[in-house]
């Protein structure tokens, strides 16, 4: 079953085509990553989802139906830049939006689930970033939805921080939760996500498994060995300090390290090269995804 569907979903900001006619699925129990650099249109896309703001055109459904205020208590959301109450405790903050909730889980719990026990009686204030962030995701939770939107959950955090709360969203999957994510890092992306969608200027411009994306557009893997310029029996392109071997599978490594091996060949170093999600979102746009600076 789709948990999202969007068709032809649309939204413009005067002369701004913020979010440009894309239509995608995301199916139950899934991590969905909508994958982009900034200004892409994700947040807008998510705030579309999440009933916050009205699309210019096209539809959304979300359990199957049109999106309606009874769907609200269904779905969990972390917005981008998210802060909360500076001067309450942990648990204080999700008690208060507990109640917002008619059907809301137990806040002991939540704070067992999301790892905050050491925690609970701090100010919101004195949490480090990574934290705070968790203190945002265990929000998302406090209804029990069964989506919960992430929107650009790690942004900032370092990268201790970003590790952890990866595992708190790995989490969230095993206990049957769709997860909307949105990333411009594609490592996230590409650890957390089952399905990838390719954001940029507005447009989707690919939806698939990270692996498959790379196959698709990332090209194949290739062995480069340093210290030698030949090597028998294979199909090689010479460069600087050494040899390239574009290969079709991961088992023609051994096969090659086995033949380097029987002709006593001495080398100085090999390496694999494959490709990542930041070369397939740069041979699909001919820009760089995330700018170091500007995170
Ligand atoms: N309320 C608004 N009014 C006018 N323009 C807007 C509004 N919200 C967003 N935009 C513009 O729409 C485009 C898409 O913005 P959006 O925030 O959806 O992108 P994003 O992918 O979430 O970017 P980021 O990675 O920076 O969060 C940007 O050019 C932005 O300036
Ligand atoms: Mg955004």
């Amino acid at each position: 079953m789709n948990v999202i569907e969007t068709k032809e979903l649309t939204k413009v900001y005067g002369d701004l085509v913020a979010v440009d006619n894309i239509s995608f699925e995301v199916r139950k129990g899934e991590i969905f990553a909508l994958l982009g650099p900034n200004g892409a249109g994700k947040t807008t896309t998510v705030e579309m989802l999440e009933m916050i703001r009205k699309p210019t055109s096209g539809e959304i459904y979300l359990f199957g139906d049109k999106p309606n205020e009874k769907i609200k208590e269904r779905i969990g959301v972390l917005p981008q830049e998210f802060q909360s109450f500076e001067r309450l405790t942990v648990r204080e903050t999700l008690l208060y939006f507990s109640s917002l909730y008619k059907n809301s889980v137990d806040v002991d719990e939540l704070i067992e689930l999301i790892d905050l026990n050491e925690k609970r009686d701090e100010l919101y204030k004195n949490l480090s970033s990574g934290l705070k962030q968790r203190v945002g995701v265990a929000i998302a939770l406090v209804n029990d939805p069964d989506l919960v939107f992430l929107d650009e959950p790690t942004t900032g955090l370092d990268p201790s921080a970003r590790r952890n709360l990866w595992e708190v969203i790995k989490n969230l999957k095993r206990q049957g939760k769709t997860i909307f994510l949105t990333t411009h890092y594609m490592e996230e992306a590409e650890y957390l996500a089952d399905r990838v969608a390719i954001m940029n200027k507005g447009k989707i411009i690919d939806i698939g498994e990270p692996n498959e994306l790379i196959e698709k557009h990332g090209g194949k893997p290739k062995v480069k060995i340093w210290g030698i310029n030949e090597l028998e029996g294979y199909e090689y392109k010479k460069m600087k300090g050494g040899i390239e071997i574009v290969i079709e599978n991961e088992k023609e490594i051994s096969s090659i390290i086995s033949s380097l091996d029987a002709k006593k060949i001495k080398f100085e170093r090999i390496e694999i090269e494959r490709a990542n999600l930041e070369d397939v979102f740069i041979k699909l746009t001919g820009r760089r995804l995330a700018d170091e600076s500007n995170n």
